[in-house]
C-alpha cells in the first residue's frame, strides 16, 4: 500500500495573513466546511492569540468540524499556547501549531534572542503545548535560511518532548527544489529520533517555486505533510497552491506513489468560494482552477474531445469540480427550493432571519436576471454576508448617466448608520462617478488599490462580481459585491471596503 500524504490547508491562518484577505468568521465557517468536504487531513483555522475575532473563529470552527482535525498556530510561549488550546477545546480532533524562528538573521534581528535561548524556548513550548493534546506541530520558521547543525539540536529536542509533526518552513519562498529537499534529507538522516515524528513542508511562492519545492521535499526529503492554501493564497506571493500539490500526486501516483484522502470534485468549489470571500480572483491561466486550465472548461462539451481526451488532457476537468454551468433556479421558484439549494450547496445561514433576507435577495435577482445558477447563489449569500458584518454602509440604488462625448454622472443612494444619503458624483467613467459620489459623502480618503470585474457566469446576462481593495493608514481591506450591473456592484463592492475600513480590527501577525 503506497504511504499516505498528509493534507494540511492553511487558508484561513496563512491565507487570511495576505492583506485585504481578512474574513469574518462566519466566512471562515463556510469555508471551514468546504474544507471538510474536500476532506482535507488538517484545517488551521488560525492563530488564537491574534484578536478576539480569531478565537471566536477558531472556537466556531471546533465545534463544528467532525472529520478533519483543527489546528491553530502559536508562537512559542505559553500565553498563545494556552490561547490555542483553550479556542480548541471542543475540537473532536485539535492540534496545536507552535513556532519558533531558527535562522541567525531572524533570531538576531527579529527575536533578538541567542540560539540557546531559542532553544530553551523551543523545548518549553512543546512540553507545554503536549498538556493540552498529543498532536503538536512545531515549525523551524525560516527553516530554509536556518543552520542545519542547529536545527538538528533544536528538532532533536522538541521530537524528545513530544512534537509529534516537525515542519520546515521556506518562509521567504528561497528554496530551491534540490536544495530544500535535500536539507530535510539531511536533517531526517542526521537527528537520531527522526522517525518519531511525521516531517513536513511549508513553502512561499516568492520565486514561484513553492509547489516545486514542497514536492522536492515529498521525494528527495521523505515529507509526508504538505502546508498549502486554496488557490495559492497568502502574503506577498501566495503559498503553496493545494490544488496543484494533489493533482501532482495524483495524475503523476506513477512516479509519486503517494495516497491523498481528498475529494478532489470539491476543489473547484472551494477555489470559487475562497476566491469570492476574499475578493482575490483566480488568474484565467492558473493551473487546476483557472477558467481556462481545461480547454472545455465551460459547460464541458465533451463531445468534442471524446474522440481521443487524452491527445491534450491530462486531467479530466469534472474530476476537479468544473461543472457546466446549471441553471438551478428562476423566477417561481419558491423559498423551499431556494432553501434546499442552498443546504445542497453546503450553505448553512445561522437563522431563518438569515435565509429569509437571502431569499428576498434572491426574488430581487430573479426579477432582473431569468437564469440563476449556483455561482449566482453563492455570490449572493457572499454578499449577504458581507453586508451584515459591521455593516456602517449599506446600498440602496443608483442611477447613472453616461454618453459618447459627455461626463458621466452618477446618483447614489445608501444608507450610513441607518440614515439614508443621497449624492452625486463625476468622473472619467461610470464607476469613477460612482466612487466619486460615495467619496463626497464618507469622505474616506482610502486610497484605491484594486478595481476588478469578474464575470461569475458565462454569457452578458451575467452577474458581474467587483473588487474593490482600499488602503489607508497601513490597512488594507478588499471589499466584494455582485449585481447584473457592474456599476451598482461597484457601488457595493466600495461600500463594504469601507465597512472593512470601519471595523476596528486589532490583530496581531504572527510572525512579526
Ligand atoms: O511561513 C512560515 O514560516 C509560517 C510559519 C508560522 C509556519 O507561516
Ligand atoms: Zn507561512
Amino acid at each position: 500500500m503506497a504511504d499516505k500524504l498528509i493534507i494540511f490547508d492553511t487558508t484561513l491562518r496563512d491565507g487570511e495573513q495576505s492583506p485585504g484577505a481578512s474574513m469574518t468568521k462566519e466566512e471562515k465557517i463556510r469555508i471551514a466546511k468546504q474544507l471538510e468536504r474536500l476532506r482535507v487531513d488538517v484545517i488551521e483555522a488560525g492563530f488564537a492569540a491574534a484578536s478576539p475575532g480569531d478565537f471566536e473563529a477558531i472556537k466556531a470552527i471546533a465545534g463544528v468540524i467532525k472529520d478533519s482535525t483543527v489546528c491553530s498556530l502559536s508562537r512559542a510561549n505559553d500565553r498563545d499556547i494556552a490561547r490555542a488550546a483553550e479556542a480548541l477545546e471542543s475540537a473532536a480532533r485539535k492540534r496545536i501549531h507552535t513556532f519558533i524562528a531558527t535562522s541567525p538573521l531572524h533570531m538576531e534581528k527579529k527575536l533578538r534572542m541567542t540560539p540557546d535561548q531559542v532553544f530553551e524556548q523551543a523545548k518549553l513550548a512543546v512540553r507545554f503545548a503536549r498538556k493540552f493534546t498529543d498532536d503538536v506541530e512545531f515549525s523551524t520558521e525560516d527553516g530554509s535560511r536556518s543552520e542545519i547543525d542547529f536545527m538538528c539540536r533544536v528538532i532533536e529536542a522538541v521530537i524528545a518532548e513530544g512534537a509529534t509533526t516537525i515542519n520546515i518552513p521556506d518562509t521567504v519562498g528561497y528554496g530551491v527544489p534540490e536544495l530544500y529537499g535535500n536539507m530535510i534529507k539531511t536533517l531526517r538522516e542526521r537527528i537520531p529520533n527522526s522517525d518519531k515524528a511525521v516531517w513536513s513542508v511549508h513553502c512561499h511562492n516568492d520565486l514561484g517555486m513553492a509547489v516545486a519545492n514542497s514536492l522536492a521535499g515529498v521525494m528527495i526529503g521523505g515529507v509526508r505533510q504538505v502546508e498549502c492554501t486554496i488557490n495559492g493564497l497568502g502574503e506577498r506571493a501566495g503559498n503553496t497552491a493545494l490544488e496543484e500539490i494533489v493533482m501532482a500526486v495524483k495524475t503523476r501516483k506513477d512516479y509519486f506513489k503517494l495516497d491523498v484522502g481528498i475529494d478532489t470534485s470539491q476543489i473547484v468549489p472551494a477555489s470559487k468560494l475562497v476566491s469570492q470571500i476574499t475578493g482575490f480572483a483566480v488568474q484565467p491561466n492558473k493551473a487546476v482552477v483557472g477558467a481556462n486550465a481545461f480547454a472545455h472548461a465551460s459547460g464541458i462539451h465533451q463531445d468534442g474531445v471524446l474522440k481521443a481526451r487524452d491527445t491534450y488532457e491530462i486531467m479530466r476537468a469534472e474530476d476537479v469540480g468544473w461543472t457546466a454551468n446549471k441553471i438551478v433556479l428562476g423566477k417561481l421558484s419558491g423559498r423551499n427550493a431556494f432553501k434546499q439549494r442552498l443546504e445542497e450547496l453546503g450553505i448553512e445561514l445561522e437563522s431563518e432571519t438569515e435565509v429569509n433576507a437571502a431569499f428576498a435577495r434572491f426574488k430581487e435577482l430573479a426579477d432582473r436576471k431569468a437564469d440563476i445558477f449556483d455561482e449566482d447563489i453563492i455570490a449572493l449569500v457572499s454578499d449577504e454576508q458581507h453586508s451584515h458584518d459591521n455593516e456602517c454602509y449599506r446600498f440602496v440604488s443608483l442611477s447613472q448617466h453616461s454618453e459618447t462625448g459627455e461626463r458621466p454622472t452618477a446618483q447614489v443612494v445608501f444608507t450610513m448608520e441607518g440614515k439614508e444619503l443621497s449624492c452625486t458624483g463625476e468622473g472619467n467613467g461610470p464607476v469613477d462617478a460612482t466612487v466619486n459620489a460615495i467619496e463626497s459623502q464618507t469622505k474616506s480618503g482610502a486610497e484605491l488599490m484594486l478595481f476588478s470585474v469578474n464575470a461569475i457566469t458565462t454569457g452578458t446576462q451575467s452577474q458581474g462580481e467587483v473588487t474593490m481593495r482600499l488602503s489607508k493608514a497601513g490597512r488594507i481591506v478588499n471589499g466584494v459585491g455582485a449585481d447584473p450591473d457592474i456599476v451598482v456592484a461597484s457601488a457595493k463592492a466600495y461600500l463594504s471596503a469601507l465597512n472593512k475600513l470601519q471595523s476596528k480590527v486589532d490583530k496581531l501577525n504572527p510572525q512579526l
